[in-house]
């Protein structure tokens, strides 16, 4: 039963997408199991740009099955034109299934994640404004929509009658823009949802267990990352989901002990989009600089992201929430031609060395990194040929950069990602299906 996650590792956009698309040409099955269409995954393919948001990465490739697992939240509207791009560029959602249990994302989520902003003045969280929040908060209050109902046109119509009231009231008593539906009107927008994709909903759970009974390849690929999970990353600012290695299990219907491997996904530096905490930050000209180098800028909203160095003490945390047995170290070659590369290695709060990441956000903000500095590297002419010479002939300040990280974590990078293109990677293990 060979399965493996891909979990981001700092706070999102590590490049999950490109390595899931990467890993997934022997993959069979190509699991969402969290998140929804706030993330935005890049895969580039060729002169092909694909750019997902709640669709699973395996949409890519045909003859796979793209799962999104009971975890995920859908907006099935904002679905439909994605699936209009991939039918558009070539790709096929044959393979699409949506769990019964998968919840979906109305329309009054969207607006009430809007207001839920307002109300929170200075301590806003920088949403994506899609409505995820609202729809987990749905989910844990008992009163969402599931997939599923779509299939029971009696239970839906019953369940109408008592939400949607429910949230024009809510609506209206947040100041938001109003909901112009009628009960009849929704009922028969969703009725239009289910004639669209009704025939991919089924039981994911038993899909993906018998698949691994069977003996076949699994991908579970994450959304976000370690440091926005709703309980161990930065709360408040954090999304509505459980990101990291649990989220797996519970996102997806499979037990603990069905997962083999998880690969977290580190970007050479960190990112940030939204509000919160990020203790190696960098600022002015400098920050701007990386920014531009890296093309760090928001898939799902077109924000500029918050850059800053290496940060190892992020890192040892989400090893110990994803439990990491590889990692893939990305955009390094964001990083050439810098002379020096400082690597946070602890933080310092209130005169005291700290090497765990502090739950207070308070003490977070006090926090100021303590830096080891690495050299940096040069000579980065040709990416083809330094594919083609393999690990051992990146050069070797690169080298010892990795290196740095990887007895830090005592997690072996098997991955690194010298561009976007799916070629654009040194594969230092081969046969991850073993
Ligand atoms: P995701 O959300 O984790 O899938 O990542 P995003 O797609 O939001 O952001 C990653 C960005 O970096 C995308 O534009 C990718 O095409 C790009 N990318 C991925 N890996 C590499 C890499 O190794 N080098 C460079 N230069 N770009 C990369
Ligand atoms: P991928 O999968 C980066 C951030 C938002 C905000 C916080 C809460 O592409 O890595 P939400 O809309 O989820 O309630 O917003 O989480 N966020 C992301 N940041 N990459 C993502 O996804 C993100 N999805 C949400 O910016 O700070
Ligand atoms: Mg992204």
């Amino acid at each position: 039963m060979p399965s493996l996650a891909i979990i981001g590792a700092q706070w999102g956009d590590e490049g999950k997408g490109k390595i899931t698309d990467y890993l997934d040409e022997k993959a069979d099955l190509i699991v969402r199991f969290q998140g929804g269409n706030n993330a935005g995954h890049t895969i580039i393919v060729d002169d092909k740009v694909f750019k997902l948001h709640g669709l699973p990465s395996g949409v890519v490739r045909p003859g796979k099955l793209a799962v999104i697992g009971n975890g995920v939240v859908v907006n099935l509207e904002e679905l439909g034109d994605e699936i209009n791009q991939v039918l558009e560029n070539g790709g096929s959602i044959d393979g699409l299934r949506i769990s019964d249990r998968a919840h979906l994302i109305m329309n009054y989520h969207k607006k009430l994640d809007g207001a839920e902003e307002k109300y929170r003045g200075k301590n806003v969280v920088g949403t994506t404004k899609k409505g995820i929040g609202p729809a987990y908060q749905d989910k844990i209050a008992r009163i969402g929509f599931r997939a599923g109902d779509l299939l029971e046109e009696d239970l839906l119509k019953d369940k109408i009658s008592f939400v949607i009231p429910y949230k024009k009231d809510l609506l209206n008593m947040m100041e938001a823009e109003p909901c112009s539906c009628t009960n009849e009107s929704l009922l028969e927008k969703m009725l239009g949802w289910k004639e669209r994709i009704g025939d991919c909903i089924c039981d994911t759970s038993v899909l993906i267990n018998d698949a691994l009974d069977d003996g076949k390849n699994v991908i579970f690929e994450g959304a976000q990352g370690a440091m926005l999970d709703i309980d161990h990353g930065t709360y408040p600012y954090v999304t509505s989901s459980a990101t990291c290695g649990g989220g797996v299990c519970t996102g997806s219907g499979i037990a603990p002990n069905r997962l083999d491997k998880v690969i977290g996904v580190v970007k050479a530096y960190t990112t940030r989009v939204g509000e919160g905490p990020f203790v190696s930050e960098l600022s002015g000209e400098e920050e701007l600089a990386l920014q531009k180098k890296g093309g760090e800028f928001g898939v799902t909203t077109g924000r500029g992201r918050r850059c800053g160095w290496l940060d190892l003490v992020v890192l040892e945390h989400a090893k110990r929430m994803c439990g990491f047995t590889s990692l893939c170290i990305t955009k390094i070659d964001v990083l050439n031609d810098i002379p020096e590369l400082p690597v946070c290695v602890a933080y310092e709060i209130d005169g005291e060395e700290v090497k765990h990441f502090p739950a207070s956000i308070s003490k977070l903000n006090r926090a100021k990194p303590v830096y080891e500095t690495m050299k940096g590297w040069k000579g980065w002419d040709d990416t083809e040929a330094l594919i083609k010479g393999g690990y051992d002939n990146l050069p070797g300040e690169m080298r010892e950069y990795i290196e740095f990280t990887e007895k830090y974590l005592k997690v072996p990078a098997d991955l690194i990602s010298v561009g976007p293109d799916r070629d654009e990677t040194i594969d230092r293990k081969g046969d991850w299906w073993n």
